[in-house]
């Protein structure tokens, strides 16, 4: 009997691995991490650790799929209470990875380290389900406690050096990076500068870059074209370096839980911002309007860790036939801790200069007087509205 455990070297899935042997009864358990671009430093511990624990490990890079669906995110302009779904978004690959390694080696089951009160244990397990294999959540299921834990890793020697960046409690992959946990638990602690890794405490200085999109992807920086990897990296160095990309919030938990957040994201902010002000010229009011709700759908479905369910689907053919026109170039100016958009352009723009200008008389057939009979009927049933309770009110 083998089972395959989502390992990161961290002390909850490295107890896991007595545990699973002990609690469990499996007498082999192999480790597996999955690359979504973390540092290089936690493959290090990872591969550390595994080794001192004696524990077969398997490493699988998935950067290149997990890019590929955060520019997915992109142009459904995935948010979820001001994050853009970094740790969300990199659960059901990191499963799908996971889930392919335990059967490759024959696997019978299948184990995580989340505690029983966050979203991944849900993330996971979606995907996991799926298959025929046994699910085990030992933090959740035996009802460890992180002093429990701490305590248990020093009774049995395990290599745990306490969490990798001090107290917090930090997940990274190229779309975000997450700090939460110890004194972060306090809604009115101001988090200290050291816990942002990537963000740079907005300085006066400024940059203009400029971003093209193809059919609402982002392809090249200043006309440098770039894979969805090497583009999310570059920007996540480059707009962090101007403080860009900062969360703090309260956010409401899939089970109900509201939990105190703090994220780093540069790259994803921008890339946002970017495809917005590109859809905003191209896209018509309507569909603008409606791919809001459409937007708001496909992020719940990402936070939930569902990007596979059927609506995901449904909703990426309106997105796939509004982004048809999402081609052109969007400038994007780095101030004061924010990308914002000062410059779109795209052979699709759903614009007229002519009509909007005021130095223009006519165009085509339209004259400014045309607005006229409009503005008669502008307001019309609030006016009648109005004039029936005023003469009830005269009576
Ligand atoms: N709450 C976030 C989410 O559900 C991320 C939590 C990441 N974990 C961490 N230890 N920082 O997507
Ligand atoms: C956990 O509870 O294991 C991490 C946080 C989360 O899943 O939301």
């Amino acid at each position: 009997t083998r089972v395959a455990l989502a390992f990161s070297g961290g002390l909850d899935t490295t107890i896991c691995v007595p545990l699973l042997e002990e609690e469990y009864g499996y007498d082999d358990v192999i480790g597996v991490t999955v690359d979504v671009g973390q540092p290089a430093s936690e493959f290090d511990e990872a591969e550390e650790t595994a080794e001192a624990l004696g524990l077969e490990h398997y490493v699988v890079d998935a950067r290149a799929e997990f890019a590929q669906l955060c520019l997915d995110g992109v142009r459904a302009n995935a948010t979820y209470q001001g994050y853009p779904l970094g740790t969300a978004l990199a659960r059901p690959v990191i499963a799908e990875a996971i889930l392919e390694v335990a059967i490759e080696n024959d696997c019978d089951a299948l184990a995580h380290g989340c505690t029983g009160k966050g979203n991944d244990q849900l993330r996971f397990e979606a995907i996991w389900r799926d298959s025929d294999l046994e699910v085990f959540a030992p933090i959740r299921e035996l009802g460890l406690t992180r002093e429990w834990e701490q305590e248990y890793a020093a009774e049995k020697n395990l290599p745990v050096e306490g969490g990798n960046e001090g107290d917090w409690s930090i997940d990274t992959n190229i779309w975000s990076r997450s700090i939460e946990g110890d004194e972060l638990e306090d809604p009115n602690y101001v988090p200290p500068a050291d816990i942002y890794e990537w963000t740079q405490d907005p300085s006066g200085e400024t940059e203009e870059i400029e971003i093209t999109f193809e059919k609402g992807y982002p392809v090249a920086v200043d006309g440098d074209e770039m894979d969805p990897v090497e583009l999310i990296e570059y920007l996540n160095e480059l707009a962090g370096s101007y403080g860009v990309g900062r969360t703090d919030s309260m956010e409401d938990r899939m089970l109900g839980l509201k939990v105190r957040e703090n994220y780093e994201h540069p790259a994803a902010t921008t890339l946002l911002n970017a495809h917005e002000a590109l859809e905003a010229l191209v896209l018509t009011q309507e569909e603008r309007e409606f791919k809001q709700l459409v937007d708001q759908r496909w992020s719940k479905k990402g936070y939930e860790g569902l990007v596979d369910a059927p609506l995901v689907d449904a909703l990426e053919g309106f997105i796939d036939e509004t982004q048809k026109r999402v081609t052109g170039t969007v400038k994007i100016r780095f101030e004061g801790g924010q990308a914002r958009p000062v410059g779109r352009d795209s052979k699709y723009a759903a614009y007229s200069a002519a009509h909007a200008s005021f130095d223009t008389e006519t165009v085509g057939k339209i004259k400014q007087e045309d607005a006229t009979g409009v503005a008669k009927y502008h307001g019309f049933q609030r006016r009648l509205a109005k004039k029936v309770t005023e003469d009830e009110d005269g009576d």
